[in-house]
């Protein structure tokens, strides 16, 4: 992670400086300083370019004098407007725009201590990178920024407001690493092995493999594996945060009912017999973002040690086609007790998570169910890659997933459930089969999970769009985006946690 420390404003002696100016704002503080001694190179560059202050416009000035290799001015939009998501944002820019700098200085302005957090946030997830697998790459070629420092006359609280966000950031930062890293590493054995390491957050981590999930009877997600010679697995990581448990005697310890949050976890998706074509099935290796999305998740709540219980179950399975696997006609018998009729194996994810809802509402009795889900093309379809398709049976859970999502820029769009879209799942020799035709495709594929949550409060999140992007944001590096970390983050934040 990009090295963040917060100092009292200072202009630097040499390197590289960053100012958030808002529109019609002059410039003040270290911009000020840094325009007086460079002769006023900054406000002339900022004439000559026509800024205007509007939102993530950048000017960058080289060389300026007074020993500064760089100055970068971006714009917040208006001072007034710009809240939390905007100081990300512009913070985020500006990191882009120092990339070629080993470290830099970097000013919010006239500006609340958190807006200075905020700024550092939208930094370092944009500096972040995936590069473990490039070993011949020039250094020149690589981007420098290691460290910034960011400058507020209230170091202390500025440096406090961060201490939770730089915990939200290590979990995007470990779903980003887990949907890029390539489907050979990333086999669900090894996924779950790296699940198992959230233990030195204080998580308590639990590994079911095929034996124990024969045992149990998951039959639709083992007919998924079987094709693979990876083993599948689940996951269940628990963080108890809300401090029940705390030596305080029987009636304590009953811990309040847990939200809970389950994933999608397919490491490749060939389509199994019914084969995917070749063309852009490498993008099939991000089909286990949600199971990335909820170990990201578990990962912030434990590394901001949020007060709230929570629970993490991810089904991690490979769908390939071979000469065991589930052919189109099986017949499988869910942990629910309900059949299904496969009748396409290239609608697996359904399979896997109708298990996983099932066990969790079983065993935990949720306060709700929230699952994540790289699983229709046809939610890219309805709604591109700008917003993430939810679809739930609580209104009350659905609007402040809306409001998460527009506070964290990781927007959500409610989408309709309904007994006529149930009905096109009727088999005619199971209790259902896995598609319902091409129209309407993302929402039969939520009405076949809904079968699976046993009328409890929970809430769908199609993210096959939004999983991965292929182009850079202000604040996501293109690639994986870890959508859906921050949302249920921020979800938690603002209506679950005690105190
Ligand atoms: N993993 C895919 C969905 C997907 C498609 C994600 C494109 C990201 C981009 C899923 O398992 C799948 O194959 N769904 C099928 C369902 C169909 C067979 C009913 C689909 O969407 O085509
Ligand atoms: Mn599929
Ligand atoms: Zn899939």
């Amino acid at each position: 992670m990009l090295d963040i420390t917060f100092a009292k404003p200072a202009l630097p002696e040499k390197g590289a400086l960053a100012l958030l100016l808002g529109e019609g704002e002059s410039l003040t503080g270290l911009g000020a300083a840094a325009d007086t001694a460079t002769g006023g190179a900054i406000a002339r560059a900022l004439a000559a370019a026509s800024f205007k202050g509007k939102k993530n416009e950048t000017v960058t000035i080289l060389a300026p004098g007074a020993g500064l290799s760089r100055v970068v001015v971006v714009g917040l939009g208006k001072r007034e407007e710009a809240d939390g998501r905007a100081t990300e944002e512009a913070g985020g820019t500006a990191a882009a725009a120092l990339s070629a700098e080993p470290a830099g200085v970097l000013d919010v302005g006239p500006a609340a201590p958190a807006r200075a957090a905020e700024a550092a946030l939208g930094a370092v997830l944009r500096a972040w990178r995936f590069d473990k697998y490039r070993t011949t790459e020039k250094p020149e070629d690589k981007p420098k920024l290691a460290r910034l420092t960011v400058a507020h006359a209230d170091a202390t609280k500025a440096r406090a407001a961060w201490t939770p966000l730089k915990g939200v950031a290590d979990g995007v930062f470990l779903a980003r690493e887990l949907v890029s890293e390539p489907p050979n590493v990333l086999t669900p054995a090894e996924m779950a092995e790296r699940c198992r390491a959230l233990a030195k957050l204080g998580i308590e981590v639990e590994v079911l493999g095929p034996k124990e999930m024969k045992k149990l009877g998951f039959g639709a997600l083992l007919g998924v594996a079987q094709g693979s010679a990876n083993e599948p697995r689940m996951v269940v990581m628990q963080w108890h945060g809300a401090g029940g448990a705390a030596g305080k005697g029987k009636r304590a310890a009953k811990a309040a009912r847990p939200l809970a949050f389950i994933g999608k976890g397919v490491t490749f998706d060939t389509g199994g017999i019914s084969l995917k074509p070749a063309a852009g099935m490498e993008d099939m290796k991000w089909d286990m973002a949600g199971a990335g999305t909820v170990v990201g998740l578990m990962a912030a709540l434990a590394g901001r040690k949020a007060k709230v219980d929570a629970v993490g179950l991810v089904g991690l399975v490979e769908n390939m086609p071979s000469g065991t696997a589930q052919r189109p006609g099986d017949v499988v018998k869910t942990y629910s007790g309900q059949t299904v009729e496969v009748l396409n194996t290239d609608a697996e994810g359904r399979l896997v998570l109708a298990d996983v809802l099932w066990y969790c509402q079983e065993r935990f009795d949720p306060a709700f169910m929230i699952d994540l889900a790289t699983l229709t093309g046809a939610i890219v379809i309805s709604l591109g890659h700008e917003n993430a398709g939810l679809f739930s049976n609580d209104d009350d859970l659905a609007q402040k997933l809306i409001a998460a999502g527009q506070a964290t820029g990781e927007g959500v769009w409610r989408m309709p459930l309904g007994e006529a879209y149930d009905k096109m799942l009727k088999s005619d020799i199971a209790d259902m089969k896995n598609i319902g035709g091409r129209p309407g495709g993302a929402v039969t594929a939520a009405q076949f999970l809904q079968r699976f949550v046993n009328g409890k409060p929970w809430a769908h999140l199609d993210i096959a769009g939004t999983a991965w992007s292929t182009k850079d944001k202000p604040c996501v590096p293109k690639g994986a985006t870890a959508f859906g970390v921050r949302l249920l983050d921020r979800l938690v934040a603002d209506h679950h946690e005690k105190g």
